[in-house]
Parts: structure tokens; sequence; C-alpha cells
């Protein structure tokens, strides 16, 4: 009978497996192959990246949001979340001192806020590239029409980070209100890649009702679709949610799946995510041995920090982004990466 150790053997020959492969995979979880995966995915990371870890200045621009998902904390029905917009002046004040810190992407994230017309974050983008040409703009802010996102690339954002949250949309039902639909989702995503977009799509780990087919699917979606940049980290309640009561995900599933991820995709950009260094101390150090190579510390002013707390208990939420910067550079070092001031494109990226 075939083992997990000789699927593992095969992922890391094929990079593709079977639904049920990967199931067994998952199901079989085990330090043993844990260490034997993140060995395979270190192999990966050092072929293509090396040593270095690209970073990416998070700045929270907007905690409003229209959308009412079950595990998120500043879903539309959290009327105890204090919400706050920030001006274009601010943004860019975030992006300039990202820029003197060595920041060369920016990504501009919030909920599903339409207060922000697609002209303004036009002007937002644009306003960004004319400072630093040298500068990649990340937009993550949901769902919106093909018509919006031609004209944010057209304005100079490259890069679009939506995760697809679940590729099962039975499960995708259980963590979204009937109003939001898988399938727009999965065709957000595929028109973010042909308008030319480098696009991030991603999953929380152990969300509530995920079982290990669930996950098998989120790996044969990452198989298939090739998305250049993979951001995975744990579920993590939210006490003001109808998840609140809901088990958080584990460190140790986190990395295993970090790791086929990596075998998956050797090229992948894969952050070391901020969920994972609030289940762990040393969440994001662990996740960088496990084979990511990304960090995304936070430019958003500290005064707004605390209300974008999409989960309980987030870390560097009191933290200046310079401070943030310097601590991530301690923290990546000590497992022998290094941080680079680098635009941090996916190997192979065209
Ligand atoms: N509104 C944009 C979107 O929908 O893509 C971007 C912001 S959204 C809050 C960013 C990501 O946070 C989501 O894609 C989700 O995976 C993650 N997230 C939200 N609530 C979470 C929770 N309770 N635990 C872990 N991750 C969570
Ligand atoms: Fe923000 Fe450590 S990364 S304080």
């Amino acid at each position: 009978m075939i083992n997990a150790t000789d699927i593992l053997e095969k992922l890391n020959k094929e990079h593709s497996l079977s639904l049920a492969e990967y199931e067994c995979l998952i199901e079989n979880i085990n330090p043993d192959i844990m260490e034997k995966a993140a060995e395979y995915a270190r192999v990966y990371q050092k072929q293509y990246y090396g040593n270095k870890v690209f970073t990416r200045g998070l700045v929270e621009f907007t905690n409003f949001c229209r959308n009412n998902c079950y595990y998120c904390g500043i879903r539309r029905d959290n009327g105890q979340c204090e919400r706050y917009r920030l001006s274009k002046e601010d943004i860019l004040e975030c992006a300039n001192a990202g820029y003197e810190l060595g920041f060369r992407t920016v990504v501009l994230q919030g909920g599903e806020d339409f207060a922000y017309s697609d002209e303004s974050i036009c002007e937002i983008v644009s306003a960004i590239k004319k400072a630093h040409p040298d500068v990649a703009v990340t937009l993550s802010i949901g769902e919106r029409s093909r018509e919006s996102y031609e004209a944010y690339f057209k304005a100079g954002a490259s890069r679009y980070l939506l995760r697809h949250e679940t590729a099962n949309p039975v499960h995708y039902g259980r963590l979204h209100p009937k109003e939001m639909s898988f399938e727009h989702r999965m065709n957000c995503l595929r028109e973010l890649r042909e308008i030319g977009y480098q696009v991030g799509a991603g999953f929380m780990v152990q969300s509530p009702g995920q079982t290990a087919h669930d996950l098998a699917m989120d790996l044969k979606f990452i198989e298939e679709f090739k998305p250049d940049m993979c951001g995975i980290g744990p579920f993590i309640s939210h006490k003001q949610t109808p998840f609140a009561k809901e088990e958080s995900g584990t460190l140790e599933m986190t990395l295993f799946l970090l790791s086929l991820i990596r075998i998956i995709y050797p090229q992948v950009l894969l952050p070391a995510t901020t969920a994972l260094g609030t289940i762990d101390p040393c969440g994001r150090e662990k996740g960088l041995q496990a084979g990511a190579n990304v960090v995304m510390p936070n430019l958003s002013p500290t005064s707004v920090r605390k209300m974008y707390t999409l989960y309980d208990n987030k870390i560097c939420t009191g933290e200046e982004a310079a401070e943030c910067r310097g601590c991530l550079q301690r923290r990546v070092a000590s497992v022998g990466y290094e941080i680079v001031e680098d635009i941090g494109d996916r190997v192979g990226f065209k």
C-alpha cells in the first residue's frame, strides 16, 4: 500500500497529485513528514530565492466593509468595530515612510469600501507610482468589476491579492452569507490574471467546517491556477463574529501546507503571515524555515492599527513602521535569512 512518505516523494518529483493523494498527505501529518516536506521546500526556496526574503509594506487604509464574512472582525454587522478611512495624503505619507525604510512594494489593503471610487483608487495608485517609480503597488480591496481592475492596472497597480478563501463551493457557503458568490470570486481571480496582474490567491487554514478534502481542493487549485503569490495563514477566531467560539488553526498544519505549496509550485511567492506570527511567537520564522519567502510588515499609522482587527490578539498593532521593520530584520536573520531591498517579483514572471 502506498504511504504518505511515498506520496510526498511523488509530489516532489511531479509537482502534482490527485485529490485523494493530497487528502492522504493532510490526514497523515506528523513531525517526520513535516520535516521531510520542509527539507524539500527549502531546496526550491534556495534554488529560486537563495536566503533572500522580500518585504511588502502593508497599508490598511480602510476598515469599512460592505461584506459580512462570518470569520472577519471588520464585517459589516460588527457594530462594535470602530471604523476609519485614511485620506489620500495619509496613504501617501505611509508609502513615503515605507520607501525611506527600504520597502519596494506597497500593499493597499482594506475592506470592500466603495466610498473610494475607482477614480480615487487610481489617483492614489498613480500618486505613489509618480513619487516612487521603482515601487510595485499591490491592491487588496476585494471583488470589483473587470473595468475597475483594468483602470487600476492602467493607473500603475501591478499586483492584486484576492484570497479565494476555499476552493470548495460548499465550504465557501459555510464561511460566507448567501449574497456572496464563490463563482464571482474565482472569476475575479481569472480576470485579474487576464489583465496582466501578478495575482495572489490563498486561504485560511482550518477555518470552521474545513475538511482534509477541502484542503486537498485548495492544493489542487493552487497546482492548477498557479497564482504568483499564495497567502495562507491559520484561521483565528474573533470575538465579535459568528465564529467567536470556533477553534483556531494550528501552527503545524499551516507550516506543513506552506511546505507543500512550495513543492507544488517552487517559484511561488509565499508569505509568512502575521496570523502565523499571532498563533506562535516565532511563527513567521518557522514559516520561512518551512519554505516561505515573503514578510508583510505593517505601514499603517499606529493610531488606526488596532481598528483593523480581523482576528483576536493580532500582533504588531502598537509598533511604528520602523520598529516593525527592525524587529522583522532581526527575526529573519535569526534563522539565517536576509531581508532585501527589492521589488520582489515572482521568479519567471514576465
Ligand atoms: N477585502 C479584501 C478581500 O476580501 O480580499 C482584503 C481584506 S480581507 C480582511 C484579507 C484577508 O484576511 C481575507 O482574505 C481573509 O483570508 C483574512 N482573514 C479575515 N478574517 C480572518 C480570521 N478571522 N483569521 C484569519 N484570517 C482572516
Ligand atoms: Fe511588527 Fe515585530 S514585525 S513588531
